[in-house]
């Protein structure tokens, strides 16, 4: 089974090794080894539970504000409900202050949830490390994180992409290469566990599981949460029918900080970036809730403090891939016209499980009626990046169709992960790093220059206005 699993992969590889390049992107013809695309197996140390106790176990963190000075801190207990209070300090006042969380469970099918805490701890510093301690007695453990530096439009941040994450070997292998890079964020692109491919109270396991695995980096540093297809789980056959149901229990995120009615959409700022986080399984038609708040929360995206405009959502909205081809065209013809004039600098999706960067290019002067469309260069346009590759159960998908449209500027069918590396508000540096043989390997590296600040007729207008300019 798995011996014949490798050879389609090879095989795959092998044919998109002979597609012709389009007229101006790069398909890669990198034919990769990889590890099987099964899970590993619950007795992996990865999923270790730890010792004591009702120890407690999954923890991870997130924003807990629109400007960075607070933190969610989320942890099960599996054995007892247990307390829900979080101690933190900086090393000098360790444990000098407590903040009291909530208490949550739910069941799945007949799966029954440990109790699941949420601490909001905030009036937090700016660029400060701060130690956290949760559990009781012998059972405590303790963990840090540092928060980011103040709003600023010169602010260096890095942030770290990844997307359908899953639980196999390749899911381990990007996680590790992820936790060298320096990454401090990680903006995730949606499909966390893939639990949902298993059956009765496995599915809670094996969320359990995906918790505990990812703690080793969510323990220290925010995850800002975007929700794929995999979060649904709409099974109504086995009478569970509420959707997103052990997402939202699982994972908060801190969505009233930027006015919106539901945690599946929500804004954050961090450093020198206005992150956006949509939902693609959400409504977002015109007058839909979320239609209607991103219209808002763009209005308050201000580049003279935040230059770096980011949004995120699970399915691509530009993408040259077979699989799940198209999917996000209902988004794209509502929203694509808003990320051109609000002149995003990036759209980030997961899904479709490869890597691709576009140019910058528009289709928004699409008419319904005489069916006139077609993408075109278009300098205000966002680049829209897919790294949907993490690594799980459902392996890689490495069809892309040729020849490669002029908007896709590179694509490669391997697992792995990205980096933002915010440098001021002019430059940003970026790469994806493919997994490969065990090392992090940078593949596609751009030097992306901010839509806002670093435009030509910006850069002309201030000149003009100002003999000072920024970044020249
Ligand atoms: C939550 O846990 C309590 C205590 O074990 C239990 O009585 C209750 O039924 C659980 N609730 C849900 C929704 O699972
Ligand atoms: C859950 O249900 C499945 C199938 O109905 C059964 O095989 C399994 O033992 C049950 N598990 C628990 C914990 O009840
Ligand atoms: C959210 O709405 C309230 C009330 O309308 C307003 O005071 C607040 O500034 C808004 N928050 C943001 C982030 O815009
Ligand atoms: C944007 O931020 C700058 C710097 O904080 C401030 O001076 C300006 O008034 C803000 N613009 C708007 C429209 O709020
Ligand atoms: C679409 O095309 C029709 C027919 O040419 C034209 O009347 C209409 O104004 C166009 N609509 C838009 C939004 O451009
Ligand atoms: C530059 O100055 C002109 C004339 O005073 C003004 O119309 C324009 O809006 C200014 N541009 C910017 C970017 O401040
Ligand atoms: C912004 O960062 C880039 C890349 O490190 C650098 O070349 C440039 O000089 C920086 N601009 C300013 C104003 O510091
Ligand atoms: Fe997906």
């Amino acid at each position: 089974m798995l011996q014949s699993q490798y050879e389609i992969v090879v095989l795959i590889c092998t044919l998109v090794s002979f597609i012709r390049t389009g007229i101006g992107g790069r398909t890669s013809t990198y034919i990769r080894s990889e590890w099987p695309s099964s899970d590993m197996p619950l007795h992996n140390d990865v999923f270790a539970v730890p010792k004591g106790h009702n120890a407690p176990q999954q923890v991870h963190i997130t924003q807990g504000d629109y400007d960075g000075k607070a933190v969610i801190i989320s942890w099960v207990t599996p054995n007892g409900v247990g307390s829900s209070q979080v101690l933190y300090g900086t090393l000098d006042q360790k444990n000098g202050f407590s903040a009291q969380g909530t208490v949550t469970n739910y069941t799945f099918y007949n799966y029954s949830s440990g109790f699941i805490h949420h601490c909001l701890i905030d009036g937090l510093e700016y660029g400060t490390k701060y130690y956290y301690k949760i559990g009781e007695d012998k059972a405590a453990r303790e963990f840090w994180f540092v928060t980011p530096p103040k709003i600023d439009p010169d602010a260096p941040y890095t942030f770290g992409i990844i997307g359908d994450l899953g639980q196999t070997y390749n899911s381990f292998s990007t996680l590790e290469h992820y936790m060298q890079s320096g990454g401090q964020t990680v903006l995730f692109l949606g499909d966390l566990s893939y639990a949902d491919r298993y059956e009765h109270n496995n599915i809670g396991i094996r969320w359990d599981s995906w918790g505990r695995f990812i703690e080793r980096s969510a323990a220290y540093q925010p995850w800002i949460w975007s929700a794929g297809n995999h979060e649904i789980e709409y099974m109504p056959h086995i009478g569970e029918d509420f959707p997103f149901k052990s997402y939202l229990h699982r994972f908060h995120t801190p969505y009233m900080a930027s006015n919106s009615s539901n945690p599946l959409w929500y804004a954050v700022r961090r450093a020198s970036a206005h992150i956006i986080v949509l939902s693609s399984y959400s409504s977002f038609v015109k007058y839909s809730p979320q239609w209607m708040w991103l219209r808002e929360e763009l209005k308050r995206v201000n580049r003279s403090e935040t230059p770096w405009l980011i949004v995120v959502m699970h399915v691509p909205l530009y993408n040259s891939d077979q699989v799940h081809y198209m999917e996000g065209e209902g988004m794209r013809a509502v929203f694509e016209s808003w990320f051109v004039q609000s002149k995003a600098d990036f759209i980030f999706a997961g899904h479709v499980h490869a890597y691709e960067r576009s140019y910058r290019i528009s289709n928004i002067y699409y008419n319904v009626s005489t069916g006139d469309r077609y993408p075109v260069p278009d300098k205000s346009a966002p680049v829209y990046l897919t790294v949907g590759d993490g690594g799980n159960q459902e392996g890689l998908a490495g069809r892309f169709w040729d020849p490669q449209p002029e908007y896709s500027a590179f694509r490669e069918a391997s697992y792995g992960h990205s980096t933002l590396e915010i440098k001021n508000r002019t430059h940003a540096f970026y790469h994806w790093n493919r997994n490969d043989d065990g090392k992090k390997v940078p593949t596609d590296d751009v030097i992306f220059h901010n839509q806002y600040w670093a435009s030509n007729l910006r850069r002309r207008r201030l000149k003009k206005n100002h003999s000072k300019v920024e970044g020249e």
